[in-house]
């Protein structure tokens, strides 16, 4: 077994844990599958109105891509440090523990670049933020920040992560055809609204 091979497959186990299903059904909160979008990410544990869950998927979920991307770093560099940001946001979107029916990457996309390039990830998580105050919509920021991520990495001297960031982003964007769709329809819930 290679070091990269093993990496990747660690990075994609930690990816897998669906922290906001784990959560939920922890405190009892209900069947996340059944409320608001399906789905499994912190936009959608909050609409079952408990915040701190909320946070804590969001932190946790963007927490397990950044650990990946460290551990990586620390066993093998640069290199398996970007196939670990891969492997984990691809265990968040096709989870091992669900039946490879898994979410739609934003946290573990910004937690990922967070460690990869701490500047780009401020950026991303800033524009997601902007984005977020002015529009209230959460796909909307979430398509932004990953959008405009590619202008960051340029931008910010981190042409190596370009490649990667476009993958990430192109599969953000194929998550979200859902939502995208609910936009165009002018019925795109706002954040913390359940429709
Ligand atoms: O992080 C996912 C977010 O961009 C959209 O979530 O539940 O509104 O589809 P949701």
């Amino acid at each position: 077994f290679s070091t990269l091979a093993l990496v990747a497959l660690l990075a994609y186990l930690l990816g897998s844990i669906p922290f906001g299903m784990v959560i939920t059904r922890a405190l009892g909160l209900g069947d996340l599958r059944k409320i608001g979008s399906g789905n499994i990410g912190a936009t959608n544990v909050l609409r079952t109105g408990n915040k701190g869950a909320a946070l804590a998927t969001l932190l946790l979920d963007a927490g397990k891509g950044g650990v990946a991307v460290l551990i990586a770093r620390a066993m093998a560099g640069e290199d398996a440090a970007q196939l670990a940001a891969l492997a984990s946001f691809l265990g968040h979107l096709f989870p091992l523990f669900l039946g490879f029916k898994g979410g739609k990457g934003v946290a573990t996309f910004l937690g990922t670049v967070l460690a990869l390039a701490w500047p780009v990830g401020l950026a991303c998580c800033a524009t997601w933020l902007v984005m977020a105050l002015i529009f209230r919509i959460s796909s909307l920021a979430a398509l932004a920040a990953a959008g405009s991520s590619t202008f960051w990495m340029l931008g910010l001297g981190q042409g190596r992560m370009v490649i990667l960031g476009m993958i990430l982003t192109l599969l953000v964007y194929y998550r979200h055809a859902a939502n995208i769709q609910r936009m165009r329809a002018g019925t795109e819930p706002k954040i913390g609204k359940k429709d």
